[in-house]
């Protein structure tokens, strides 16, 4: 056939019609958008590898971005094309107890095959993830996750933006194969599974240009299973803006390195002080060393260039409540176990078991001598009521403990309030004590998201009503 303009039209109008079709249809049938857990084959590894198998929404490394103005409505119709059973999770968003995602607590685990609708207002701005919450040490190292961000209702001062997660995967050095045995003792009695690739959005030569004196905001959000990210900025002045989602009521200035948990989040402000054919980075700091986690290329400015003023603060998301402290009810979590740990025993589904046989159960923490979900929540609270948990790790580990559908904010030592959060680290030996009002009635899980430790016991609930 002889490619005139015609059977070219034809051509096309063919490739139309069968591309747009299924489409078509699903628009008129008119569900919810669908949000698809999938096998797939992508290039995580640098191009000289082969491709690595993942799991991933929509099949994406990372999964499909979800990008939603401030009260909107978000549908998902989420699809399991997986060989295991799953569900999403919100990360850092209030929400409807029954749209938490937490297989077992909140929802049953979606089967293969099976479907479930999600449906939330996104009411607080910020930068959130998603990601699996059944069997989630194995399902988020195997790439279910994505990013959540709400925008403010009006454009915030800055050049441009980018998103950054940040994750390390577990890979066969020749083959660029995932590390599949993902339930090793030694991962779950220790610091947890630790990657020996580090990857940005899913690799490891993230480059992004900008141009001298830009402002830009980088979204973070650490999505590893284990590893602590340890960042610093190089040729820019940079401001943090919101850790986990929420505003700082003042922009706090980035003087040397700082840490990101797994889980947590960070929105800087930060601008390009180095020069035009330079490169600035965001910095990983490993064992002393710098590393680029990403690289900034810098290009000269059109106009000319004009540094700019600290930035104002980020719109307060609304109805945060102030904790009432002196008033608030007070609990005691007290983390035990571990490797190295003093652990002597403690209650497994109802029964009390020495540490011997806890490791031959495969299991290697507790929280106030119970390992695991049990029927009965750390704390029962009424909707609007302040609680303060006074987190003690009695461990030589590290962990990084979050909260469900709620912000709180750690009480520190001058009995300040600090910023609110949803993950908070607390190292070895550290006694660290939080406070928030509930809100939503429901069950909301409370756990350590270094992941290997969320299955090996580190993990409770908090029973609003
Ligand atoms: Cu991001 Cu219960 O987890
Ligand atoms: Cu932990």
């Amino acid at each position: 056939m002889t490619l005139t303009r015609r059977n070219l039209l034809r051509m096309s109008a063919t490739l139309g019609l069968g591309a747009l079709l299924p489409g078509a249809i699903r628009a008129s049938t008119s569900g919810p958008q669908l949000l698809t857990a999938r096998v797939s084959d992508v290039q995580l590894a640098p191009p000289d590898y082969p491709k690595t198998q993942i799991w991933g929404y929509d099949g994406k490394m990372p999964g499909t971005l979800i990008r939603v103005k401030q009260g909107d409505r978000v549908e998902r119709r989420f699809v399991n094309d997986l060989p295991q059973a799953s569900s999403v999770h919100w990360h850092g968003l209030r929400i409807n107890n029954a749209m938490d995602g937490v297989a077992g607590l909140t929802q049953d685990a979606v089967q293969p095959g099976e479907t479930f609708d999600y449906d939330f207002t996104a009411q607080d701005a910020g930068t959130y993830w998603y990601h699996a919450h059944n069997r989630s040490m194995e399902q988020v190292a195997r790439g279910l996750y994505g990013a959540l961000i709400v925008e403010e209702p009006e454009p915030v001062d800055v050049d441009r933006e980018e998103l950054l997660i940040l994750d390390d995967w577990l890979l066969n050095p020749e083959t660029a194969q995932l590390d599949t045995e993902f339930e090793t003792p030694h991962d779950r009695s220790h610091a947890g599974r630790r990657g020996n690739y580090i990857a940005t959005n899913g690799s490891s030569g993230t480059e992004l240009p900008v141009k001298v004196s830009e402002r830009l905001r980088l979204r973070l959000i650490n999505a590893a299973n284990a590893r602590i990210f340890e960042l610093d900025l190089s040729g820019f002045d940079g401001w943090v803006m919101a850790y986990d989602g929420m505003p700082l009521d003042e922009p706090e200035k980035v003087e040397g390195s700082f840490l990101l948990a797994p889980g947590q989040r960070m929105d800087l402000f930060v601008d390009v002080t180095a020069v035009a054919g330079e490169v600035a980075h965001l910095v990983r700091i490993d064992d002393d060393e710098g590393f680029s986690q990403a690289a900034f290329p810098v290009a000269p400015a059109e106009n000319s260039a004009r540094m700019r003023e600290t930035p104002n603060p980020l719109p307060p998301n609304p109805n945060m409540s102030v904790p009432g402290v002196q008033t608030a009810r007070r609990f005691e979590l007290n983390m035990e176990g571990g490797a190295m740990g003093r652990l002597q025993s403690a209650s497994l589904n109802g029964k009390e078991m020495s540490f011997r046989e806890l490791v031959a159960a495969n299991q290697f923490w507790s929280f106030n001598g119970v390992v695991g979900m049990t029927d009965t929540p750390l704390a029962q609270l009424s909707s609007g009521e302040t609680a303060r948990v006074s987190i003690s790790n009695d461990t030589v580990f590290p962990h990084a403990m979050h909260l469900h559908g709620m912000h709180f904010r750690e009480i520190l030592d001058d009995g300040e309030l600090g910023p609110l959060r949803d993950t908070l680290l607390v190292f070895g030996g550290e006694t660290r004590e939080i406070a928030f009002v509930a809100g939503e009635p429901g069950k909301w899980i409370f756990h350590c998201h270094m992941l290997a430790h969320t299955s090996s016991g580190m993990a409770t609930w908090v029973n609003v009503t």
